[in-house]
């Protein structure tokens, strides 16, 4: 799940009905905003599905809390190998969040780090990432 901003809202209710639904799959989230202190939506609720092991990772990029700016992509990018190694398994891949920008940066580098971590050319890597979105794996909710 890559839900900067506001995208993260439906992953805070698919991580709920995952639980209630008993499912034990692993779960993985990306969340960007500008400051951790004042920005942090559903801090509560996502350290404590982090801490009971419901949540598997929590990645989090605060572009306002360091001189760089780092955003989700960045984070995507430090871990490509062990994203790419859940890609592998069968894992599906969401974004919710804004359209303008970030859902281009994101899709752009899922490319790159399946073409890196996967072993292909560019073209091999988009046609992979194309038959995620055929198979209803990588999925967008984006505006
Ligand atoms: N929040 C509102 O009140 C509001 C109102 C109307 C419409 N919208 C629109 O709704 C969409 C989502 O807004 P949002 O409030 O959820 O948050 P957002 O504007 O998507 O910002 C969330 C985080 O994403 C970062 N970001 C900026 N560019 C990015 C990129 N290319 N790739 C990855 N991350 C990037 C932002 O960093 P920086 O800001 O530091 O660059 C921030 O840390 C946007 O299109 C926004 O214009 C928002």
């Amino acid at each position: 799940m890559v839900g900067p901003g506001t995208g993260v809202a439906p992953f805070v209710g698919f991580l709920e009905d995952r639980l209630a639904r008993g499912r034990t799959g692993r779960n993985w989230l990306f969340f960007g905003e500008q400051r951790e202190a004042t920005d942090f939506h559903h801090r509560e609720e996502l350290e404590a599905h982090l801490a009971s092991g419901h949540l598997d990772r929590l990645d989090t990029a605060f572009s306002h809390d360091r001189r760089n700016k780092v955003y989700v992509q960045d984070r995507m990018r430090e871990h490509g190998s062990v994203l790419w190694s859940w890609l592998r398994d069968g894992a599906h891949f969401h974004v919710c969040g804004d359209a303008a920008r970030m859902a281009a940066d994101v899709d752009r580098t899922l490319r790159e780090l399946v073409a890196r971590h996967g072993g292909m050319g560019d073209e091999e890597a988009a046609a992979y990432v194309e038959r995620m979105a055929a198979d209803r794996r990588y999925v967008r909710d984006v505006y």
